[in-house]
């Protein structure tokens, strides 16, 4: 078959034939893939800043196909099969795509309790690109952040996968959704799609403009940490809960403690997400008839072009790889 293999980290994948892959466990298929998309965890892989890294490997967590007749999509969210709060055996526990082979491939071989009919509103390529953004959108915001239509939320940096599946989960709930970008045409689409307002989180002072024109938030859903998080906890309602599920800018500083116990606030760690909450967003989105938002399709010879649109953050959306025969 044909994939996309990191030979060794810091350089571009390698498309090329390799082995297809065959069942190891009789609880294993090997789905044949039509479309597969982009995290930034591929990113943080190739550029070897990752945990646990071994190569080569064929990256990829997100993919949708065929199994023998039926469309499916794949949970990559692997051994955490219970409804357990977290997953039961950390060690065993594995994402999709590293350690094990991934989606930016022909075909791949993964548990057959991973494997789910696509939603029937989705395309293949729509189907792609809703796993592992979605999962993770869903956990944070729902299970661990216990969203409801009366709340006020903001998502933190709109432009990203999981950030932008959230922001559409809020709006389709009905909550009072706003955002933050560092573009205002990114903010500008969000309100298209029904958010109640934005602001550049590279404005001078945006905590106090945005709270002057909203209020204070009772849902912030983040992933950039760093420097940034502490105006988070300064634009929090009384008793608001706080997710975080992503450190792209580094180690949280800045904090200050006195307001996130003055204010009783929850902050939230959240990764991925296990079998039950797969399925309940499968069902969310299927109801709501959520679409996620593609940015961009390319064909698997162009994945490198497409990793690097990635790393530009100019993409709206999700990234996504077309798998041809
Ligand atoms: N724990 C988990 O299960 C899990 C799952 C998925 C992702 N993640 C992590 O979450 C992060 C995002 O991943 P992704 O694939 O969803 O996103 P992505 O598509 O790579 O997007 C990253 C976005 O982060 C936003 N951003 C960058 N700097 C920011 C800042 N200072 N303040 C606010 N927002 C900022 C930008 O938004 P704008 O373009 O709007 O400025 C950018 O587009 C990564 O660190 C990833 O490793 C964790």
């Amino acid at each position: 078959m044909i994939a996309a293999v990191m030979q060794e980290v810091s350089t571009r994948l390698s498309v090329r034939q390799v082995p297809d892959p065959v069942p190891i466990r009789k609880s294993e298929v090997i789905v044949r893939l039509r479309a597969a998309a982009l995290n930034h965890r591929d990113l943080w892989i190739q550029q070897g800043l990752y945990a646990g890294i071994k190569t080569p490997v064929i990256l990829g967590s997100d993919g949708a196909g065929r199994l023998g007749r039926r469309d499916v999509l794949i949970n990559p969210s692997i051994n955490w099969s219970s409804g357990a709060k977290h997953p039961p055996h950390p060690k065993k526990y594995k994402i999709l795509g590293l350690p094990d082979d991934g989606t930016l491939a022909e075909y791949v071989r993964v548990p057959r309790q991973n494997v789910y009919p696509i939603p029937r509103h989705l395309s293949m390529e729509e189907a792609a690109a809703l796993p592992l953004a979605g999962l993770t959108a869903y956990r944070v915001l729902f299970s661990r952040c216990k969203l409801t239509a009366r709340d006020r939320v903001l998502i933190n940096g709109i432009g990203g996968g999981v950030a932008l599946m959230a922001f559409q989960y809020a709006v389709a709930t009905g909550a009072e959704t706003w955002v933050t970008s560092s573009s205002p045409a990114k903010i500008k689409k969000a309100i298209q799609l029904g958010a109640a307002g934005g602001i550049r989180y590279t404005e001078a002072e945006w905590d106090k403009k945005l709270t002057t024109r909203a209020g204070l938030f009772d849902v912030i859903i983040d992933s950039a940490a760093g420097k940034g998080f502490g105006r988070l906890v300064k634009i929090a309602n009384y008793g608001a809960r706080i997710g975080i599920y992503g450190g792209t800018t580094g180690p949280i500083e800045g904090l200050i403690p006195q307001i996130v116990f003055w204010k009783q606030l929850n902050i939230l760690g959240s990764t991925m997400g296990n079998a039950r909450e797969f399925a309940r967003m499968l069902d969310f989105v299927s109801r709501h008839k959520i679409k996620p938002v593609i940015d961009k399709v390319y064909p698997l010879k162009q994945v490198n072009r497409a990793l690097k649109r990635m790393q530009s953050g100019k993409q709206f959306g999700k990234i996504v790889i077309r798998i041809e025969d």
